[in-house]
């Protein structure tokens, strides 16, 4: 009879067709598969339906039903081996059982702490924390601070110039400057800031670097107050075993002119302790009278101290950093260990 042989062709066609589908090892397999048996044109199921017409009517029923239940399975079984395959291959699928990747974390760089750690111990002595322009002009980066153009210490710096006599700041004490033009004494101010210089890089140059300026402007500053407050500062900073000294030097917008150096006492886990050599860690001096003056301030009633100094040489002190130009690779390898 018509019908029970067409009812065991799809009996067999659909154990054929599933082990086809298990057997398909990529999508591209899987798509032959479902062509073979279930094509619209030639497709070995989708034709026994199609011949569904010409059966005697009786047969019609019960051979509609097993190739249409042949079908279902063999749909079913396609997209079921299709979810396995982009499971296996990655694809678009999401294992939702994995544990979730951790956000990135950001963090402040070296530099940046260093700065903030200096400012805060400022802040406590009294400061408040300034800024200036970077791009300024010949009279503010020098001849205010009496140093005048044709003087080694214009020169040494090596100066990049924008326009005539306007230059990206050599170091940030121009800020002093325009701090006391504009605010009367008492004057306490940090002011850190990005300064640059025609230098090539290497471990301990870059051409553009942070420096932090520190002014105090007030009648009767002294020589002791000078002291006292950068000690302090070092002590704060390095360790209360910190020892100071104060070496004579030479700026031209101080009189006297000091290099500030620490040496520090590193506390070892097993308890002992050992020295370091001196550190140079500022360049200070009291505020040089011409410089008062320059700034409209009487210089027979005002007094002051100023400081300067490079935090990340600070940081690099601190952290045992030979090289720089670590601090500015933005390797995330070396970065990352000073999160916190
Ligand atoms: N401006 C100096 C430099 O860049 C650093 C400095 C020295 C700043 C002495 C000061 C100072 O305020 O008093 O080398």
């Amino acid at each position: 009879m018509v019908n029970v042989d067409l009812i065991q062709e799809l009996e067999d066609l659909r154990r054929e067709a599933l082990q086809a589908v298990a057997d398909a090892a990529d999508e591209r397999a899987l798509e032959g598969v479902r062509v073979t048996y279930l094509g619209r044109k030639d497709g070995r199921v989708s034709s026994i339906l199609r011949r569904l017409g010409s059966l005697p009517p009786e047969a019609r029923p019960a051979v509609g039903q097993k190739a249409n239940e042949v079908k279902r399975a063999l749909e079913e079984a396609l997209q079921a081996r299709s979810a396995e395959l982009a499971r296996r291959d990655g694809g678009t699928a999401v294992d939702l059982t994995l544990p979730a990747r951790r956000p990135w974390k950001g963090g402040l760089h070296p530099i940046t702490q260093a700065v903030d750690e200096i400012c805060a111990i400022f802040r406590d002595l009294g400061f408040t924390r300034a800024r200036g322009p970077e791009a300024d002009t010949e009279w503010y980066n020098f001849e205010a601070l009496n140093t005048p153009l044709d003087h080694p210490a214009a020169d040494e710096q090596d100066t990049l110039y924008l326009v005539d006599s306007v230059l990206l700041r050599s170091h940030t004490s121009p800020v002093q400057m325009r701090i006391m033009e504009a605010y009367p004494p008492p004057i306490r101010i940090v002011a850190p800031g990005w300064v640059y210089r025609r230098d090539t890089p290497d471990a301990t140059h870059t051409p553009a670097f942070m420096q932090i300026e520190g002014l105090v402007v007030d009648e009767g500053v002294t020589f002791v107050d000078f002291k006292a407050t950068l000690e302090t500062f070092a002590r704060r900073y390095w360790g209360a075993d910190t020892r100071v000294r104060f070496r004579p030097s030479f700026f031209p917008f101080t009189e006297p002119s000091a290099e500030v150096d620490v040496k520090r006492v590193i506390h070892r886990p097993d308890g002992s302790t050992v020295e370091t050599d001196w550190l140079e860690i500022m360049g200070a001096g009291m505020v040089d009278p011409n410089v008062l003056a320059n700034a409209g301030l009487d210089p027979e009633r005002y007094t002051g101290f100023a400081f300067g100094m490079g935090p990340a040489r600070i940081a690099m002190l601190k952290h045992g950093i030979e090289d720089l130009r670590t601090f500015f690779d933005n390797d995330v390898r070396f970065l990352e260990q000073f999160a916190t």
